[in-house]
């Protein structure tokens, strides 16, 4: 298996944190193209800042990131930024930045826009959008870069049902269309990890307390073996 990114006995500590406090402690985990790992906890338990390790946004204290040569990430962030452009710009903004020249970077960033059901807002200011828009703009800012790893922060958070449905399929339409390509997503729904992830790993504190398929991880005997505190919160999750 071509692992994309090793993670070795990885502490972070954040520059607000004070005392002794980690982030994250100790964190080992490899990821091979192809993976969809979903990462779940409770709130603070370390998910977004796992993510934000693997974009290279944190620096471990301990610990070491090892990436494969030519790697490339896209993120999508808990809360969208938008910048003060419009919706195409926005988008296309990123393709620029990595060094698609700007005619083929509004033209990838219309197709990508489209994919997400956004062309008609394209020349809307990317701020003016509501939340649940801004996430799906961000989803095509990501899915347009075409990453070799895909990063998601929790991406149907704030959005209703049938936004919900639609981003899955585009994560859903990404593997297929990357399978050397991995995708890592944090979410609290359990369903849906049910429905797109192979792999499941479970933080509490900062660690890393199970790491299983995603069949062990949704049979209770089985989760309750490997790890009881993931037993546990899988169990308050799905009441
Ligand atoms: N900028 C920061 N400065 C200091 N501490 C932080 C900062 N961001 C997060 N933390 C702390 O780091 C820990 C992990 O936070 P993180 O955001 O990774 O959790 P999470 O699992 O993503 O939670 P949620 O489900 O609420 O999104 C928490 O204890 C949090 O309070
Ligand atoms: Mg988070």
């Amino acid at each position: 298996m071509t692992q994309l990114l090793v993670i070795d006995a990885a502490s972070v500590r954040l520059s607000a944190q004070t005392g002794g406090q980690l982030a994250l402690q100790q964190v080992s985990l490899r990821i091979a193209a192809g993976e969809r790992i979903a990462l779940v906890g409770a709130n603070g338990s370390g998910k977004s800042t796992l993510l934000r390790l693997f974009n290279g946004l944190l620096l471990p204290v301990a610990g070491r990131v090892h990436k494969r040569d030519g790697l490339t990430q896209a993120m999508l962030f808990q809360r969208p930024h938008m910048l003060r452009l419009s919706v195409l710009r926005h988008v296309a903004l990123g393709l620029w930045l990595r060094g698609t020249p700007w005619t083929g970077a509004r033209a990838r960033a219309l197709l990508a826009l489209q994919r997400v059901g956004l062309a008609k807002l394209a020349d809307q200011a990317a701020r003016t959008l509501s939340v649940g828009q801004q996430q799906r703009v961000a989803m095509a800012q990501a899915i347009a870069m075409e990453p070799t790893l895909l990063l998601l922060d929790e991406p149907t958070a704030s959005l209703d049902p049938h936004a919900k449905r639609e981003v899955e399929a585009l994560m859903e339409d990404f593997v297929r269309a990357h399978p050397q390509a991995a995708m890592v997503f944090a979410s609290h729904n359990l369903g849906q990890v049910k429905r797109l992830a192979q792999r499941v790993v479970y933080l509490e504190g900062g660690r890393v307390l199970a790491d299983l398929p995603v069949a062990d991880f949704f049979n209770p005997i089985v989760l309750q073996s490997r790890s009881p505190n993931a037993h546990l919160f899988a169990q308050g999750e799905l009441a």
